[in-house]
């Protein structure tokens, strides 16, 4: 992930000043573990497919996930709204990228819904209620509570998304290939863009704190999320 961020912030031109090092050590230990616990238990979901591949339970796996894309972008725009002048202008260019890319998401995964039989997400689904909570209580108390947040949930996804690819392959899925090859290419600009602004902006020990109370509750709440599945509205 710090290779990600540092990639990042060269093509950004961008110097981060590392205001996260004091926690960096217990973040990518937190980080790591999350992705794994979310890696290992998403597992359950493709063996159960593998028995039984019901369309239907197919679109459940996919309606929370479409969920999270355009919250992303309502989360993303307010971000900009409410702090982004506070930060660099390239930075407000740079999260406004991010959320293009969260609402392009969000189409071709409710495409993949629809295209199942299911119906595409427009509130947050039983198992994104709790996610998207936390999400937007980080976004009112601090301008990097949401940031942080996102980033521990954008980077436990990723324990998710090969095994997605690889069922895409496996179950002849060409648009689920196809969708989330590109996720994966856009995650990895997201998860660097969030460290980036993080180790930027964290100037103190009240900062850090925040950060880090973002990151705990949204690891803990991002285990039984990632690996859910929802029927949808
Ligand atoms: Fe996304
Ligand atoms: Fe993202």
């Amino acid at each position: 992930m710090t290779d990600v961020a540092g990639e990042y912030g060269e093509r950004a031109g961008g110097r981060a000043r590392g205001g996260l090092d004091p926690v960096r050590a217990e973040l990518d230990a937190l980080l790591a573990q999350t992705v794994e616990t979310v890696r290992e238990r998403s597992r359950a979901f493709w063996q159960h497919y593998e028995a039984d591949r019901d369309p239907a339970r197919l679109a459940a796996w996919f309606v929370p996930r479409c969920w999270r894309e355009i919250d992303y972008v309502f989360m993303l725009g307010e971000v900009v709204r409410r702090y982004g002048l506070e930060f660099e202008r390239r930075h407000i260019t740079a999260l406004s990228r991010q959320l293009l890319d969260e609402a392009e998401h969000y189409d071709t995964v409710a495409r993949i819904v629809e295209r199942l039989g299911g119906r595409v997400p427009v509130a947050p689904p039983p198992s994104a209620v709790e996610w998207s909570r936390f999400l937007w209580e980080s976004l009112e108390r601090h301008r990097l509570g949401a940031i942080a947040a996102w980033n521990m949930s954008e980077t436990a996804a990723t324990g998710t998304l090969e095994a997605i690819v690889e069922a895409g392959r496996r179950y002849d899925l060409p648009d689920v290939v196809r969708a989330y090859e590109q996720i994966i290419k856009d995650e990895k600009f997201h998860i660097g863009l969030g460290r980036l602004l993080l180790d930027r902006y964290c100037e103190n020990d009240a900062d850090r704190d925040e950060v880090m109370r973002a990151m705990r509750g949204m690891a803990a709440i991002t285990v039984d999320s990632h690996v859910a599945i929802d029927p949808g509205p």
